[in-house]
């Protein structure tokens, strides 16, 4: 202890010295600029001189620097620290700068240390930039948080009609069953419209369905047979296997189960020893698949003049599974279409040979097979366009 003491008197005054010079010369400038970071202890510490004793204030500065960068909580406050501990004008800076004041053997220590010091402050600063930088990092992520858990934004989109989504669905069945899918002109002739189909001029059956005609020979077709009577002319002798959707025109009033403007879709089916069974089993398939697995159906005697034995189908009704409710007005049996065998005149006048090759035919309104399967109460929802009424079938549904 007294020994260091009279080191440090001898020192002393050996600093007092260069002191004394140097606030003689340059008092103005340094005073102020080596005072605010050589705290006392150091000052005294370096007046004492001494290596271990620097050393240990040098640790006091390092110290504090790094408790300050340690305590710096924004980048932006890091940076003005680094600029005021390492820059030009900084505080470790300005030390090195005052090394030529020190006596010559003291200086490659004094360097050294301040170096370690600049070192080890630097190093401090980049791990709390980092620190800071990933805080600053988890707070953007955190504010910007996205919550998955919302639903997102619907596009909006259009949707298909029922009339579509049927006529697709049917097409699909048929199309599995090995059919065809043909379509024709909406404006038909009087012959493939009506002679072709053994409905002659003042056939009683034309009054069965009230024309839109365009001239003394076109008009709108009343039925998709027109379809099939082309296709059974094009394709004679050879077999057939043909669905025809398409619109169909009639003169008539609207109201909520009448339209002058419907759909419809016929099969045609022709090949040697076509069993009426065919037909059946068909026409089962897709009752089944369209209303349910459970339905069963039926045939009635019935009249067309272009199929010979004719037949209304009728089906199990779906909403009360053949007991009986307002759907199937009581009776349990829903009808759904007409069918029968075609005609042996229909094929002699399209160039089958009626003793080789025979056939069934049939055709559905898809109107009323929307109707029966989506509840609808009428069929002018069908035509009006308004898209509420669309959005109820979401084809993404
Ligand atoms: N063309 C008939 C109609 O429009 C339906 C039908 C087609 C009936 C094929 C039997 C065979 O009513």
């Amino acid at each position: 202890m007294n020994s260091s003491w009279s080191k440090g008197l001898i020192s002393f005054r050996h600093h007092t010295v260069i002191m004394v010079e140097s606030v003689s010369d340059r008092r103005s400038r340094m005073v102020p600029r080596v005072f605010p970071f050589l705290h006392s202890s150091f000052f005294i510490a370096w007046l004492k001189t001494g290596k271990e004793v620097t050393m240990v204030d040098m640790n006091q500065i390092r110290e504090d620097a790094l408790k300050q960068i340690d305590a710096s909580d924004s980048l932006g406050e890091l940076d003005a620290l680094r600029v005021s501990l390492l820059g030009k004008r900084g505080s470790i800076q300005s030390l090195m700068k005052e090394m030529k004041n020190l006596p010559k053997e003291e200086k490659p220590a004094f360097g050294a240390a301040v170096n370690e010091l600049k070192q080890s402050v630097s190093e401090a600063i980049e791990k709390q930039k980092e620190v800071l930088a990933q805080k600053a990092l988890n707070e953007k992520i955190e504010s910007e948080k996205i919550d998955i858990t919302l639903p997102g934004l619907r596009p909006s989109h259009g949707n298909l009609n029922p009339l579509n989504l049927v006529e697709r669905e049917l097409e699909d069945l048929f199309v599995g069953l090995g059919y065809s899918v043909i379509e024709g002109d909406e404006v038909t002739t009087d012959f493939y419209c009506f002679e072709r189909a053994n409905i002659p001029q003042g056939h009683p059956a034309r009054d069965m369905q009230d024309s839109l005609f365009i001239d003394n020979e076109k008009l709108l077709r009343t039925h998709t047979t027109a379809i099939q009577m082309q296709v059974l002319e094009e394709s004679a002798p050879n077999p057939i296997k043909v669905v025809c959707p398409g619109k169909v025109y009639r003169r008539d009033d609207d109201d909520a189960t009448h339209s002058h403007q419907f759909m419809q879709m016929e099969g045609l089916v022709i090949g040697e020893n076509v069993p009426l069974s065919d037909l059946k089993g068909t026409l089962e398939f897709v009752a089944r698949k369209m209303f349910g697995k459970d339905r069963e159906i039926r045939f009635r005697p019935s009249y067309f003049p272009f199929t010979e034995p004719s037949v209304e189908v009728d089906v199990t009704c779906h909403m009360c599974n053949g007991k009986g409710c307002p759907t199937c007005k009581g009776t349990g049996w829903i009808e759904i279409l007409g069918a029968g065998e075609v005609h042996p005149n229909v094929l002699r006048m399209a160039g089958y040979d009626p003793d080789k090759m025979n056939g069934f035919a049939f055709g559905v309104g898809l109107e009323r097979i929307a109707m029966l399967k989506y509840g609808i109460d009428d069929i002018r929802h069908f035509y009006t366009n308004d898209r509420r009424f669309n959005e109820t079938f979401d084809r993404f549904d």
